[in-house]
């Protein structure tokens, strides 16, 4: 029987973005990447993707932040569908990117745009790859790419791109606050770290024991008490009004507060639902935050959907 996907001209697939729940970082390796140990956790704030077979390869972008994206051949999601084609004799294909994620925000949103043009091309094609077919691919694109593929709760080793899932109960929300200031590049934050923790022995990293127990245990209070990040200060230090939000969240009664990755974005775990929107209030009514975004994890990596959203 022919599925609709295989005589589809477009598909359309999310993919969400991450916070890392614990985030070691190690040495500078020899090809510029550091070792990593960490954690993350796929939080329920969405990229949409449409890949459409046309003329030619191209790229719009529309939503949060869509002015700062690059439309040429940098953009992540186009790199990710050239990359994919070079594997198939397949058509062009226009990408339309629908964005929630703030930009260069430390919530991968970049990522999760190029992990859901790999399913949606991965469908439109009919390649029949899959989430373990695509992840070479995903690792040739970014560091974070694999685990937007897969979502939920895991364990990301090497560079990031190695994802293994974790026993994870409980479900969490969380409080992002997007600085308004400009985004902080990753590269930077890892050149601040390494500045930072020059002249001192760096160890290999390794998930905790701490965390693997708090998230086996499922309480927001567990989880919140063993947050931690070792970009935290790099990031603080290129941009220390981080360190305020974090100060901030915590007197309104966070449960924990930590950079999401390279930052900026803070983000909060709070005591629920009715605890995520006291958060916010207090942050916004404040002044702490101009703008936070209130998410769920964990959630689904990339996925097809039946149809793109209509505003
Ligand atoms: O893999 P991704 O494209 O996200 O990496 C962006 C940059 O972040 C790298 O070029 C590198 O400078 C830094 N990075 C790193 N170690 C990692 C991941 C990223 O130094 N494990």
């Amino acid at each position: 029987m022919t599925s609709v996907l295989e005589t589809a001209s477009a598909v359309t697939a999310r993919a969400p973005a991450k916070v890392n729940l614990e985030l070691g970082v190690g040495a500078l390796r020899p090809d510029g990447f550091h070792t990593l140990s960490t954690v993350y956790q796929a939080v329920g704030v969405f990229e949409e993707v449409t890949v459409a077979t046309a003329d030619e390869w191209g790229v719009s972008v529309r939503g949060r932040d869509a002015e700062l994206v690059p439309t040429d051949e940098s953009n992540l999601a186009l790199r990710a569908a050239m990359l994919l084609a070079e594997r198939a004799a397949v058509e062009p294909v226009h990408i339309t990117i629908h964005k929630d994620v703030p930009v260069a925000g430390g919530m991968a949103g970049g990522s999760a745009d190029a992990a859901a043009t790999l399913v949606a091309c991965d469908a439109l094609w009919d390649l029949g790859l899959g989430r373990s077919g695509l992840d070479p691919i995903a690792a040739e694109l970014g560091s974070d790419v694999p685990f937007l593929l897969h979502g939920g709760t895991a364990v990301g080793s090497g560079r990031g791109e190695l994802v293994t899932p974790v026993l994870a109960r409980g479900s969490y929300h969380w409080v992002f606050v997007p600085t308004p200031a400009s985004g902080l590049s990753t590269p930077e934050v890892y050149a601040a770290f390494d500045e930072l923790s020059a002249g001192h022995d760096v160890p290999e990293p390794e998930p905790s024991p701490a965390m693997m127990a708090a998230l086996r245990q499922g309480e927001p209070e567990a989880l919140g008490a063993v947050l931690s990040n070792d970009l935290q200060a790099a990031a603080v230090r290129l941009q220390p009004q981080i360190g305020d939000v974090i100060d901030a969240a915590m007197s309104f009664g966070a449960l924990g507060a930590i950079v999401s990755g390279s930052g900026p974005t803070v983000a909060l775990l709070a005591a629920g639902q009715e605890g995520a929107i006291d958060l916010a209030v207090s942050l916004t009514a404040s002044g702490a935050a101009a703008d936070v975004i209130r998410a769920i994890g964990p959630v689904a990596g990339a996925h097809v959907i039946p149809a793109p959203r209509l505003t």
